[in-house]
């Protein structure tokens, strides 16, 4: 249905988020071209993430019409004036957040939140418009992009160009959950050889920083969730044990510390978004010595945390997408896929067409679900 008219707007079909928690309405869009400094991406492959379910709710910002996806990848189709990296032709994955490499946090190189292009919560472009439109009505965009759509305009940092040789969907997945978790471990702290670790919450994200941990040459990693399922899926990634806290009477600290000889271990991601389980990520790490990194995203702001245990000398570090630089170590990442360090085809767990993205959603709630592929 791709059609362009004379002055550069595409219509296309896109996936359409109208009202809170309703399901998407896949229909026609206007596209504009670029403007100066942004790119215009032609999408061939995206995928779901847990955090688009909360988008359709509204969460963190009820922002509708909105158009969804924040993982994808695609081939330029028009770029503005003012873009000299990239060109049409190149393949390349959109992503949720840029880095200039000179502004405070970029120089700094301890962090991957960068103040010239941030991580955007507003759904428009940096000069406070959307490039997107049904009838002359502005669509919001979710976070930079909006990847589930057949076309859409990102600025041109936040998307870098992907070695061709590799897979679309593997791309697609880097572009957030399972790079999320893998950055973690890597980035946002550095797993010591010989530590032990725990990752609750065994999705793309949690899987990710099994893979991680398992890298940096943990001796133990324990996985821990209430689906059995993800059982024999995380001893692919690299897990040593597993424990699903639903056959216990006993607390996911509890657990922890139980399989490290009362200790807790070094390093504690939490995966799953549950706020309970932010405490139990704390008391599960070691006295002293335990870090925690919360990279779940639990919206629900009653949970409160537990201040003593947290006085013990333990370490907690909130993540964005890992830690990592999108155009510095990005590209290390996708390294590592190419040469087959890394496998992601273990994440595929089903497909659909953009025409069916609420089939996707539904798939979501699956046990043996952990990524569904958007194929364009
Ligand atoms: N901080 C970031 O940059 C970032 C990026 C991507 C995703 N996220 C967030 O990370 C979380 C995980 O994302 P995902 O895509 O891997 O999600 P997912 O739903 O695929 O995986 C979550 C896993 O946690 C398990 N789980 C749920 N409740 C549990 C409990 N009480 N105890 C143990 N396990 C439990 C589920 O069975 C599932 O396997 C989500 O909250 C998502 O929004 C954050
Ligand atoms: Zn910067
Ligand atoms: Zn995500």
């Amino acid at each position: 249905m791709t059609n362009i008219t004379a002055s550069g707007v595409i219509t296309c079909k896109a996936a359409v988020v109208r009202k809170s928690g309703e399901p998407l309405v896949v229909e026609a869009i206007e596209v504009d071209p670029p403007k100066s400094s942004e790119i215009r991406i032609k999408m061939q492959c995206a995928s779901m993430c847990h955090t688009d379910i909360l988008c359709c709710n509204g969460l963190p910002v009820p922002l509708f019409p909105r158009i969804p996806g924040h993982e994808g990848v695609g081939v330029i189709e028009s770029v503005g004036d003012n873009v000299t990296s990239l060109k049409p032709g190149d393949t390349v994955m959109p992503l949720y957040l840029g880095e200039c490499g000179e502004c405070l946090n970029c120089s700094s190189g301890k962090t991957n939140l960068c103040h010239k292009y941030p991580l955007g919560f507003s759904g428009l472009m940096s000069d406070g418009t959307s490039r997107m439109s049904v009838g002359g009505v502005q669509i919001y965009h979710h976070f930079s992009c909006s990847t589930w759509s057949e076309y859409i305009v990102v600025e041109a940092n936040y998307a870098v160009k992907v070695d061709p040789r590799v897979s679309l969907p593997h791309a697609s997945f880097l572009c957030c959950g399972f790079t999320t978790g893998f950055g973690s471990t890597w980035r946002e702290i550095t797993i010591e050889k010989g530590s032990t670790v725990a990752v609750i919450g065994l999705g793309a994200v949690g899987l990710g920083a099994v893979k991680g941990a398992q890298m940096h040459g943990a001796s133990k990693i324990i996985g821990i969730d209430i689906n059995e399922m993800k059982h024999e899926k995380a001893k692919k990634f690299g897990i040593t044990e597993f424990i699903n806290p639903k056959l216990s009477d006993k607390s996911v600290s509890e657990l922890i510390k139980e399989a490290t000889g009362g200790l807790g271990v070094d390093f504690c991601f939490e995966c799953t978004g549950v706020p309970a389980l932010l405490n139990e990520a704390i008391e599960g790490s070691k006295v002293g010595l335990g870090t925690v990194v919360f990279i779940g995203a639990g919206l629900n702001k009653s949970g409160e945390l537990n201040y003593i245990p947290l006085l013990c000398g333990r370490t907690v570090r909130g993540s964005i997408y890992g830690g990592v630089r999108t155009q510095t170590d990005l590209p290390q990442i996708v390294e590592k896929c190419v040469n087959k360090e890394i496998d992601l085809d273990e994440l595929i767990t089903h497909e659909v067409t953009l025409d069916e993205i609420n089939k996707g959603f539904e798939y979501m709630k699956e046990p043996d679900n952990v990524k569904v592929v958007i194929k364009f």
